[in-house]
């Protein structure tokens, strides 16, 4: 497996054609960045038209359907979305808990539906800043990821997890370095006993509001596998910050 650090832009629901320009200036750049695995998730309507302008990073969606198919007006399937170019899909993201009621059995429904269609998936989970407070945030995460996360050791190599405080998303708060990496060294374990040995191949990302400023001191942290970006991965400038930030801590 890869140890490159993986930073991944999720664009929400941002991005008309215009915003094309972006992901080809990402894709140019991420080409001398080979310490670097580049990602952007996209909307729907864009994952075609960027795999076809940027042909080095991986190109993943934000969201699917459980079923392969059938009467579900305006949802898209895992297989639509493979064969638009996608190579990955987040799933469980808070937004989508919040905004749409989505439960972990869910969410681990729609993982296993990415993995049947040939994906990689990105299973977020996250506290929201009360359960912090309330010294709940480690077993909030456990039962998220206990609920959420595909099953099967087979299954592990195709799975990468977002740890996203939801008090951290566009806030431009974030935990600090120290509570980043006593998360993660959380989830690691919690993985490991979830998938056996396949459990320390799993990734993890740190998402919330990740910037070039404070990219450097979060990916160093324990365990941080790579970041999941919101508002910085919207530009070219701004995402590449935090790519070189990835690289630059890849120097020996
Ligand atoms: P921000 O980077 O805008 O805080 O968003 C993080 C996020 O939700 C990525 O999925």
């Amino acid at each position: 497996m890869t140890t490159r650090p993986y930073i991944v832009g999720n664009w929400k629901m941002h991005g008309t054609r215009a915003m094309l320009a972006e992901a080809r200036a990402i894709d140019r750049a991420a080409e001398r960045l080979l310490k670097v695995e580049v990602a952007i998730a996209p909307p729907f309507t864009l994952i075609h038209a960027t795999r076809k302008e940027a042909t080095l990073i991986a190109i993943g969606a934000q969201d699917c359907h459980p079923a392969e198919g059938g009467a579900h007006t305006g949802d898209v399937s895992a297989a639509m979305i493979k064969d638009a170019g996608a190579g990955f899909t987040i799933v469980g993201h808070s937004e989508r808990r919040a905004d749409h009621g989505e439960s972990n059995a869910l969410v681990k429904s729609k993982a296993h539906a990415v993995i049947d269609a040939g994906m990689n998936v990105i299973v977020c989970v996250g506290e929201i800043e009360a359960e912090r407070d309330a010294g709940k945030a480690e077993s909030v995460v456990t039962r998220q990821l206990k609920g959420s996360l595909p099953e099967g050791e087979d299954v592990a190599v195709n799975v990468t997890v977002a740890y996203e405080p939801v008090w951290a998303i566009g806030t431009g708060r974030t935990p600090t370095p120290d509570d980043v990496a006593a998360m993660h060294r959380h989830i690691r374990g919690v993985l490991n006993k979830f998938y056996g040995d396949a459990g320390a191949e799993v990734r993890i990302l740190y998402g919330g509001s990740v910037k070039p400023e404070n990219a450097a001191e979060l990916l160093c942290a324990d365990e941080v596998g790579g970041a999941l970006v919101g508002g910085a991965s919207l530009t070219a400038e701004s995402f590449l910050g935090i790519i070189m930030a990835a690289a630059e801590g890849e120097r020996d």
